[in-house]
């Protein structure tokens, strides 16, 4: 036999053996690997989409969420709110949202906002993860008078306004994200779906 049978004859035996001992190794590796991979019930419930109803939600209210462990805020803006932010383009890092902090429906507006007096955003600091206070007040003494309501970090001082959007001069690099989240009707949100969008 040439060398070059020798070595075909080796390959197809070597080949061989792995493929016997690769379905060894699938077969006991199969329990073990399907038992990890199955959600817990904990597991799932933490990652499940949440509902909100949002019907006793007056002008100015807040209310949080647990989401992914993570708390998300939904606020009710007024008109005058409303008003206020489309006044702060001058005052914002990112006033158009362009960095990828929100999902794709979420128009690119002051309100940034699906329907425009509810903001959900997740509730943490973009900087180094704490959990910005709210703050509707407008000029309050400690914040200042041009403050028209919004999120104050307390950790290193980052500002936001009501719609997460980060003020210049703050740690924080960018605007808190929106989360995904639907609408079921008029007064009930999902919080972790996605708008459909027509
Ligand atoms: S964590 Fe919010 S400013 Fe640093």
């Amino acid at each position: 036999m040439s060398n070059d049978g020798v070595n075909k004859g080796r390959r197809r035996l070597l080949i061989g053996a792995t493929s016997a001992v690769g379905a060894v190794g699938a077969v006991g590796a199969a329990v073990p690997f399907v038992a990890s991979w199955k959600p817990s019930a904990k597991a799932k419930t933490a990652g499940a989409p949440v509902k909100v109803d949002i019907s006793k939600l007056e002008p100015g209210q807040q209310t949080v969420v647990k989401w992914r462990g993570k708390p998300v805020w939904i606020v009710r803006r007024g008109p005058d709110a409303l008003a206020n932010l489309a006044k702060l383009d001058s005052k914002l890092s990112d006033p158009t949202s362009e960095m990828p902090q929100q999902p794709a429906y979420v128009p690119h507006t002051p309100a940034r906002a699906v329907r425009e007096d509810i903001a959900v955003l997740v509730g943490i600091c973009t900087h180094l993860g704490c959990s910005p206070t709210y703050r509707p007040e407008v000029a309050p003494e400690d914040l200042g008078a041009d403050w028209v309501g919004g999120y104050y970090c307390p950790c290193h001082g980052s500002r936001f306004d009501l719609s997460g959007r980060v003020m210049k001069g703050s740690p924080a690099p960018s605007n808190l994200v929106v989360p995904p989240h639907a609408y079921e009707s008029e007064n009930v949100i999902i919080v972790g779906i996605d708008q459909e969008v027509a």
